[in-house]
């Protein structure tokens, strides 16, 4: 199995992503850093702890304290209207029995990677403040991460927090412009792609019904209606039958090269306070003129199907 470390701020999609990489054999989880954005950090923890006990992969996943504010030193604002109170919808982490609570602090994240030198993959699906931290921090790690998948950004379409800017760009743009310029081989997921992992109440319902571990499944529903209420009533990405699944198409991201189709550019994030504060910008120009930085992968588009197919696999019963 390939071995994820898993940056993220533990709201409704970056929980369906965890849920499915518990479900599907072909993916490890080594570690979850605890990051604020959909949440605080304090309740990152708390969800992370949930997941893991509720999975029991109590004995094979390490959970490390990311992140609490960005950069900038403002404090996070929590979008609960979309992730609810605790990241969970509805629900609340607090309900579980949960015996071992031991958060790692951040060198847990780099022993990791240095342990598994050239074997793990990065998948980070919440503002990029601890990201950017480790390659400040500890630069030699840089080299020895395998791949680093990013769900940030829009190019070419609409943000969702200003008309250009993406959440987990706008929450901390002096950490993505870091990881962006600095670090190489990073594959981008960007909103105006993740806007068509779009799941459906249907397709919920199906995997509720037919889910390979009985508890997970009633937890699937609960926190997706309350996301999908959301996406309802903003109507942000023009469906009517479902919402977006953001973190799990960057996770499925790093299992589906063959499905996935990118362009590459290098890329900068305005940090300048104004309209553009959180933009992504890709320079796609055909020239040699481009800014000194790497090339990164930027998703354009996926296989739907695939992406549709693969879910149904892990969740549910061959029968
Ligand atoms: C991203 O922001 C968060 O709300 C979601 O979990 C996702 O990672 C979408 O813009
Ligand atoms: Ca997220």
């Amino acid at each position: 199995a390939k071995k994820i470390l898993f940056f993220g701020d533990f709201g409704v999609d970056d929980v369906i992503a965890l849920l499915y990489a518990r479900m599907d054999p072909s993916i490890e989880i080594v570690g979850l850093v605890t990051g604020y954005g959909n949440i605080s950090e304090h309740n990152a923890e708390d969800n992370a702890l949930f997941l893991r006990a509720l999975t029991k992969a109590e004995g094979s996943i390490d959970i490390i304290r990311g992140a609490y504010k960005p950069y900038t030193g403002a404090f996070p604002h929590y979008p609960e209207e979309i992730h609810g109170k605790f990241g969970l919808g509805p629900l609340s982490p607090y309900s579980a029995n949960i015996e071992n609570k031991r958060i790692h602090d951040y060198s847990k994240a780099v022993d990791l990677i240095k342990r598994h030198r050239n074997q793990i993959t990065v998948v980070n699906v919440g503002r990029l403040s601890s990201l950017s931290s480790m390659l400040v921090l500890y630069p030699e790690v840089a080299e020895m991460i395998k791949e680093i998948y990013v769900m940030g950004g829009a190019f070419f379409t609409p943000g969702n927090v200003t008309p250009v800017a993406e959440a987990n760009i706008y929450g901390d743009p002096y950490a993505a412009n870091l990881v962006f310029t600095v670090q190489k081989k990073v594959k981008i997921i960007p909103l105006n792609v993740t806007n068509f992992a779009i799941l459906t109440k249907d397709m919920i319902q199906i995997i509720t019904t037919y889910c390979k571990d009985p508890s997970i499944g009633p937890i699937i529903k609960e926190i997706f209606d309350y996301y999908f209420e959301f996406y309802q009533e903003t109507n942000a990405t023009h469906s009517n039958t479902g919402a977006p699944i953001h973190d799990l198409l960057a996770l499925w991201a790093a299992f589906h090269p063959e499905y996935m189709n990118y362009i590459e550019a290098p890329v900068t994030v305005v940090v300048e306070k104004g309209d553009a504060y959180g933009q992504t910008i890709a320079d796609v120009r055909i020239s040699d003129q481009k800014e000194d930085y790497p090339l990164q992968h930027i998703a354009i588009g996926f296989n739907y199907q695939a992406f549709i197919q693969s879910i149904f696999s892990a969740f549910t019963k061959e029968d």
